[in-house]
């Protein structure tokens, strides 16, 4: 693999101009969100977490993907910016570093779009009529599917393709994508001559959080944690969180598996000896619900405190996080420009 070429090690920091043309000692890492809303904690242990920890060992590129908003959202674009912010400030408060990382906006560099239309000359239309997320979405949204909606994992593999990046840190659902990637990569490299690395999909550890009604977690069921919550809210939030509905009384046993208060005391509550003391009083019937969820809204605004201090800092500046993006997009804008310089070359374009 091209990542483990570049063994000279990097002393000082480079010039952030140079970033963009280095590949960090373990290879390039390309990963986005859609700018949907304000992030929540699924978001938060799901994937920022992770993310933040990887920009040490890896050069990180940070994608907000708002053109991939409009496969669904185009009815709404007055909420597009304000929803960019809320991700940006987000993100930050989660320890995502633009002196770390470089933030790119998609829409600002056209040549995301100028190569996946490119791409989208090697990639056949019942291939995409296969991708798992395109048969749920027009199954689940009951909707006649737009041709943006069909191409959305073109542009996703543009997006990856286009800074040559080797992983992508991503949730399940998003493997089928990174799949069509590398076979369009492949047939790229077949037909034109080693051009694109093959990206691999890394997958998050910790399994993914229930929502607050034990659904799946997703700002439009109105089940979520948001980041920004104050404790307040958090607290309300967790006190009226769906819990094992066939106990009525504080003395039935209860049921612990599948249960998502007991999921969050897993993910947030640092006293690991309570939490097995809970479960254990819990099946007996020997603690009550509201004891149990008292301690999980304490453990889960102790273990938010510190992000959340930052994010009040972030939102007295909200210039500040939209001028990052700008100029991460910015200091990218050289290696998207080089790659599609390079692929409009080997089509024959240029
Ligand atoms: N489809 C991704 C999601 O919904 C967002 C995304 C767009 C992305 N482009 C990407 C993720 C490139 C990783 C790499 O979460």
């Amino acid at each position: 693999m091209t990542a483990a070429k570049s063994s000279t090690k990097q002393t000082a920091k480079p010039p952030k101009a140079a970033m963009a043309t280095l590949r960090g000692p373990r290879g390039r890492i390309l990963t986005g969100h859609r700018p949907t809303g304000p992030r929540h904690i699924g978001h938060l242990v799901g994937t920022l977490e992770q993310w933040a920890k990887m920009q040490d060992d890896y050069e990180c590129f940070f994608l907000i993907a708002d053109i991939h908003v409009l496969t669904t959202d185009y009815e709404h674009p007055k909420r597009i910016q304000s929803n960019i912010a809320d991700v940006m400030i987000d993100w930050l408060a989660a320890g995502l570093d633009p002196q770390k990382a470089t933030f790119v906006r998609q829409s600002a560099l056209i040549e995301h779009s100028l190569l996946s239309t490119l791409l989208g000359m090697l990639t056949t239309v019942s291939r995409l009529e296969r991708v798992p997320t395109y048969k749920d979405q027009i199954q689940q949204l009951n909707l006649n599917p737009s041709l943006g909606l069909l191409t959305y994992p073109v542009l996703q593999s543009a997006d990856i393709l286009i800074y040559k990046a080797n992983l992508v840190p991503v949730g399940e659902d998003q493997l089928p994508h990174i799949e069509l990637t590398r076979e369009i990569a492949r047939r790229f490299n077949s037909l034109y001559g080693e051009t694109f690395l093959e990206p691999e999909g890394l997958l998050t550890k910790t399994a993914r959080l229930p929502g607050t009604d034990n659904r799946t977690m997703h700002n439009s069921y109105g089940n979520t944690i948001k980041l920004g919550d104050s404790e307040e809210v958090t607290t309300k939030l967790v006190m009226s969180m769906y819990t094992d509905p066939k106990r009525l009384h504080a003395d039935d046993p209860g049921t612990v598996e599948g249960n998502p208060v007991f999921e969050y005391h897993d993910a947030f509550n640092p006293n690991k000896d309570e939490v097995v003391d809970f479960k254990k009083k819990y099946r007996e019937g020997k603690v009550g619900d509201v004891e149990v969820k008292k301690r999980l809204a304490e453990a889960l605004n102790e273990y938010l405190r510190p992000l959340r201090e930052r994010r009040a800092e972030l939102v007295k500046k909200p210039d500040e996080a939209l001028r990052i993006l700008n100029e991460g997009t910015e200091s990218a804008r050289p290696l998207v420009e080089a790659t599609t310089k390079e692929v409009l070359q080997k089509m024959g374009l240029l």
